[in-house]
């Protein structure tokens, strides 16, 4: 039954936040009570009839009405929730806050709690969404625009997130076609735009694909039944995501299989082999097929360092790359005289898309500026084409990625040196000396001199930038000394013009 004098707004849909604040500043600044306040979304107001309400309203000095900061943020957040009592939860914390300022301070009002503990439902619900969603691609789509066929999702967020969460997507897989279908609502990125539609059923995303059968054996490789901890693991990742994700498969069989395997692990003792496997070989046991990912010539070279930008952008041999904003490509001019190749980008390198343009790149910068070398003469980039790092709170720091992650981008590395064609590579650290030249190499013992490959290209390793960045004061200046002097035995290689040795 409506009330005498009961306003009912309808807002334009679920997550009109606009037509909400606008609304609600009015209606509190007009005197309206919250008991007198129906709010409904357009789409589900009775009868159809009801048309949005919230952008019509008469204007009234609403617009001055100064609101606390934590109740903006809260809205934010509570506003999305799945509960359509939200609205007037909202309202009335905002009417209650402008009659008794006191609130402000008191953490442990109901309302306030309450809409606390809507809000902490959607910032789970939004992570959840960014760590579970899985793309699979759909093969007959690819266009002639670089991106690579279009990859679908399938997800069911438990609220209404998909407009808020989709600027994360559009960061993180800048350069690929991608959509997200929900039964709500559904997301499509083009490379350059976001485009939001109706719901969608699950049956339109794909099934899963020969790379998804990859990344399952991957999963059965990496899981250690030594570090299982099977009630944590379903906390981070609750059961009603499993049906999503392509892995959870394998989950209860490997967590039933995980006491006997630990036995063995233990009785076997540790391992060495993986360790003294040459990447190469390592490389190819992952994945011969991968490369189709990439558009290739007909000699099975790649066309330009675009195609393989593309391609790197794409790889998800293994999962560094589903978590990164985006790939890393080399930067420089094809023919330069030296290759710098350094580990992985670092944080800033994966937000800017640019190799060595963090703190590692600019003491690399001061080393090239004293050598007399300029930045844009060499060809800088790294063994591993993203970033992989380890969250802690909201930092992103950086973790080195495992051999068999570093061995999966070895083919980008190598296709990368057959593009460019250097006179000499330098390798930065004990993972590009490692990529360069296929084996274990102790950098400290092996710095300083040239090395040869199989097929001829020399190879000077010395230190990482970052390991210099590392040490305690009282040894940087030494090491730095060392550095330059190690650096310095390429600089015949590091102009154009200049002789080789
Ligand atoms: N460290 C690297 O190895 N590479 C970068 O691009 C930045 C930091």
């Amino acid at each position: 039954m409506a009330q005498a004098n009961e306003q009912r707004i309808a807002l334009a849909g679920e997550t009109d936040l606009d037509g909400f604040r606008t609304t609600a500043r009015r209606l509190a600044s007009d005197g309206v009570e919250p008991g007198q306040v129906s709010w409904q979304v357009a789409s589900t107001a009775e009868g159809e009839l009801f048309e949005p309400t919230a952008a019509s309203m008469p204007s009234s000095d609403a617009s001055a009405m100064r609101v606390p900061r934590f109740f903006a943020e809260l809205c934010e957040r509570v506003l999305l929730h799945r509960d359509p009592s939200r609205f007037g939860l909202m309202y009335r914390l905002l009417w209650r806050l402008m009659q008794v300022p006191a609130l402000r301070d008191d953490p442990l009002d109901a309302d306030r709690m309450q809409a606390e503990a809507m809000a902490r439902s959607v910032r789970r619900d939004l992570h959840k969404m960014t760590a579970f969603v899985r793309f699979r691609p759909l093969a007959a789509t690819a266009g002639d625009d670089g991106l690579g066929p279009l990859h679908v999702a399938w997800f069911e967020p438990q609220h209404h997130i998909v407009e808020a969460v989709a600027p994360f997507f559009a960061r993180r897989f800048a350069q690929m076609r991608w959509a997200i279908l929900t039964p709500e609502r559904c997301v499509r990125w083009d490379g350059a735009r976001l485009a939001f539609s109706a719901g969608a059923a699950r049956h339109e995303a794909p099934p899963a694909d020969a790379g998804e059968a990859l990344w399952l054996t991957y999963y059965e490789h990496i899981f250690n039944p030594a570090r299982l901890k099977l009630a944590m693991m379903q906390k981070e990742m609750p059961r009603r995501y499993w049906t999503n994700l392509p892995e959870a498969v394998l989950i209860q069989p490997l967590a039933n299989a995980a006491a006997l395997r630990g036995t063995q692990m233990i009785e076997r003792g540790g391992s060495t082999l993986l360790r003294r496997r040459p990447l190469a070989a390592i490389a190819s046991a992952i994945s011969a097929d991968r490369l189709d990912a990439a558009p290739m010539q007909a000699d099975g070279s790649f066309a330009s360092l675009e195609a393989l930008a593309n391609g790197a952008g794409r790889c998800r041999d293994c999962p560094i790359g589903a978590l990164a904003t985006q790939a890393v490509p080399g930067e420089g001019p094809i023919g330069a005289r030296l290759m710098l190749v350094g580990e992985q980008p670092g944080d800033q390198e994966d937000l800017h898309g640019r190799p060595f343009v963090g703190p590692a790149g600019a003491l690399l910068d001061r080393a090239i500026a004293q050598l007399g070398w300029r930045r844009e003469h060499l060809y800088l980039t790294n063994a591993v084409k993203h970033f992989k790092f380890e969250l802690r709170g909201k930092r992103r720091i950086h973790k080195t990625a495992a051999q068999r992650e570093a061995a999966a981008c070895l083919q980008w590395l190598e296709r990368e040196i057959e593009i460019v064609r250097p006179g000499a590579l330098v390798a930065l650290g004990a993972t590009a000396a490692r990529a360069l030249l296929g084996r274990e190499v102790g950098v400290l013992r092996e710095r300083g001199c040239w090395h040869v490959r199989d097929d001829g290209l020399r190879v000077l390793v010395t230190l990482h930038p970052s390991a210099l960045l590392r040490m305690p004061d009282a040894q940087r200046d030494a090491a730095w000394s060392d550095w330059l002097a190690d650096l310095a035995l390429a600089s015949a290689d590091a102009a154009p013009g200049s002789t080789a040795l």
